[in-house]
């Protein structure tokens, strides 16, 4: 499907690599972006149509998809990272529901409420924005990678059965990228705009699944090996 005349409904699009989606779906041609934020400034800045959505309240999700009729493209980008001192510290639990009810409720929430838009515009697809921690943890991220590996079964799932109704869904797989999300962490990163712009190329390639970066399929190669990363991942 072709980035050109589409209609984009960009989760989480006010900064980071959902306003990475939203400028790259500009340059290409659609016809129309909208960018669903938790806190609309204005109604239209700089050409992106800015929608009131929280992930995690389902009545904004539905109001942005009856708001958004004419979407053929949706994009579910946003996500939060919350850092785990310990998987025994007690708090563990509280952050792991607190990043569940945005990257994986949130997700299933948007997806349900846009897949019958979708329909209706003739099938079009939808992006998941996932991760490389979907094949492996650590302490300091187990409650981000679960919420992720979580993201990933569900999109499988998604995929199957959307494909009766022509959405294609497409797993986005990427390691760290220069955003607010890994601010203070020195490590290589990917930049947002390059993620953005793979992802479409993918769309328009009609793929089911990417990898974006070394790391990234490295990990994944490496879970039917002798030695799986996700065994003595390395230190961030
Ligand atoms: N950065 C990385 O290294 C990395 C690596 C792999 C995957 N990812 C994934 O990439 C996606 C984008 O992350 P990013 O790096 O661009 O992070 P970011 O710079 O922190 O941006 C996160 C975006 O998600 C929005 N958001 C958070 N909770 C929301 C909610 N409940 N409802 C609506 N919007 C919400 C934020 O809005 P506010 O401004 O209102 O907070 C913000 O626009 C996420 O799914 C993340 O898990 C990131």
């Amino acid at each position: 499907m072709k980035i050109l005349d589409s209609v984009i409904f960009i989760t989480g699009a006010n900064r980071g690599l959902g306003l990475a989606f939203a400028r790259e779906a500009l340059r290409r041609g659609a016809k129309k972006v909208y960018a669903g934020v938790r806190n609309p400034t204005d109604t239209e800045v700089h050409g992106i149509t800015q929608v009131k959505l929280d992930v995690t309240d389902r009545a904004t999700a539905e109001a942005a998809a009856t708001q958004c009729s004419d979407t053929t493209i949706l994009v579910n980008n946003a996500g939060i990272a919350r850092l785990t001192s310990s998987t025994l510290d007690p708090s563990m639990l509280d952050a792991t529901r607190d990043i569940f009810e945005t990257n994986f409720y949130g997700l299933i929430s948007v997806s349900q409420a846009f897949a019958p838009v979708l329909a209706r515009n003739g099938g079009g697809a939808i992006i998941n924005v996932l991760s490389d921690a979907v094949w492996f943890s650590r302490p300091l991220l187990a409650a981000y990678s679960a919420s992720k590996s979580a993201a990933w079964s569900f999109t499988n799932a998604l995929r199957i059965e959307l494909r009766v109704q022509k959405t294609a869904v497409l797993g986005l797989h990427v390691s760290f990228m220069d955003t607010d999300m890994t601010h203070g962490f020195e490590m290589k990163k990917n930049l947002p705009q390059a993620v953005a712009a793979a992802a479409f190329d993918g769309v328009e390639a009609n793929a089911e699944e990417l990898l974006i970066d070394e790391f990234t399929r490295e990990v994944k190669q490496s879970l039917s090996s002798e030695q799986p990363l996700y065994l003595d991942p390395p230190e961030i």
